[in-house]
């Protein structure tokens, strides 16, 4: 696909913090259009093989739930959680696992699912984790790719979007869990201390 430089626009929307306002980065419309095209990368890899998805808690349920749906052929998926933010925006620069896996990895290929590779910490992580349970392969799709953060020599198979580095919520990605629900992946913004205006 071709590279094109992503502006945040704005757009009203309801629900909002005092002294917080958003701006859609990539919409709804055009997530769901890279969502085939990556489907499609993948399924060109791998055409007839049962595919096993594994979703990183809590972000990337809306990108795995929709992918799998484009993958077609054999899905299955699982999921686990790990921590590495705080409650800011900020990186601990700690992973720690909070939920492992349900089922056994071994002799399975296996799509690691992420919201966003930031400093590529958290996915320098997993991917050690993933390899001592034995897969058959392992490969990593991003939705987002702040390129610009990395700090660990890690990077995803398939990328959906390469963003600005930015503070990004919406479709999975939160800001102390909230604005998950927002359809669009968008940028966030603080008002200075005093200004904030009821949204
Ligand atoms: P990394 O370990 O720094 O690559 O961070 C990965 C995790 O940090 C992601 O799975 C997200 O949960 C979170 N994260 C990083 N950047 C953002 C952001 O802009 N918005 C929301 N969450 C983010």
């Amino acid at each position: 696909m071709a590279k094109k430089t992503l502006k945040a626009h704005t757009r009203v929307m309801k629900g909002l913090r005092p002294g917080e306002s958003v701006r859609v980065l990539i919409s709804d419309a055009r997530l769901q259009v890279r969502l085939k095209q990556l489907a499609k990368e993948i399924r060109r890899d791998f055409p007839n093989e049962p595919l096993h998805l594994i979703g990183v808690l809590k972000g990337s349920v809306f990108f795995l739930t929709d992918l799998a749906r484009d993958l077609g052929g054999e899905v299955s998926f699982d999921f686990l959680s790990v921590s590495s933010y705080g409650q800011g925006t900020d990186s601990t620069g700690e992973v720690k696992l909070i939920k492992d896996l349900d089922v056994s990895i071994e002799g399975r290929t296996v799509i690691v699912v992420e919201d966003i590779l930031d400093t590529g910490l958290t996915l320098k992580y997993l991917l050690r984790f993933f390899e001592e349970k034995k897969p058959k392969d392992v490969r990593v799709v991003v939705l987002l790719d702040k390129v610009e953060r990395r700090i660990a020599d890690v990077r995803a198979d398939y990328v959906g979007f390469e963003i600005p580095n930015e503070f990004v919520v919406g479709y999975g990605l939160d800001f102390d869990e909230r604005y998950r629900n927002l359809p669009d992946v968008c940028t966030l913004q603080f008002a200075p201390k005093g200004k904030s205006k009821s949204a």
